[in-house]
């Protein structure tokens, strides 16, 4: 038996899915995400995620290599990013985390939680970040 989201090839990483429930490739996200642009995927444990689009100087653009989980780490909310503000807002009590997915205002007590995004392979894998949390230089919550 093979979980459905278990393949991938690396231990713990899953392909990011896209609404339609497809395998997101490095070439159609690039088509038709600006850099700039973060928005969502089905990532580990089904959590949605976000990719982020950079400006690169050799392609034009990029898919970064972290992602940034939307589940607000008050009470669980997906986190919509606002562009406008540059910063991600929880609809629900207001929480607020920079465009990193640090906590910028409470009440979510901790930043959003972050997961390694490899697209070597064409895919993009999302895979855990166990590593320190760039953002607090403590170790992962999460
Ligand atoms: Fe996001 Fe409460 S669930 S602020």
């Amino acid at each position: 038996f093979v979980p459905k989201h278990a393949e991938g090839g690396r231990s713990g990483s899953v392909v990011a899915r896209d609404a339609l429930g497809q395998e997101v490739t490095s070439e159609g996200w690039l088509a038709t995400h600006l850099p700039g642009s973060r928005e969502l995927v089905e990532g580990m444990k089904g959590d949605a995620t976000y990719l982020i689009v950079d400006k690169d100087e050799l392609h034009g653009k990029a898919i970064r290599d972290l992602g940034i989980v939307a589940v607000c780490t008050h009470m669980g909310c997906v986190v919509p990013w606002n562009a406008a503000e540059n910063k991600f807002i929880c609809p629900c009590h207001a929480s607020q985390y920079d465009a990193n997915g640090r906590v910028v205002r409470g009440p979510a007590p901790l930043s959003l939680a972050l997961s390694h995004v490899d697209t070597g392979s064409g895919k993009v894998l999302l895979r855990p970040w166990t590593e320190t949390d760039f953002r607090t230089g403590e170790a992962p919550w999460w």
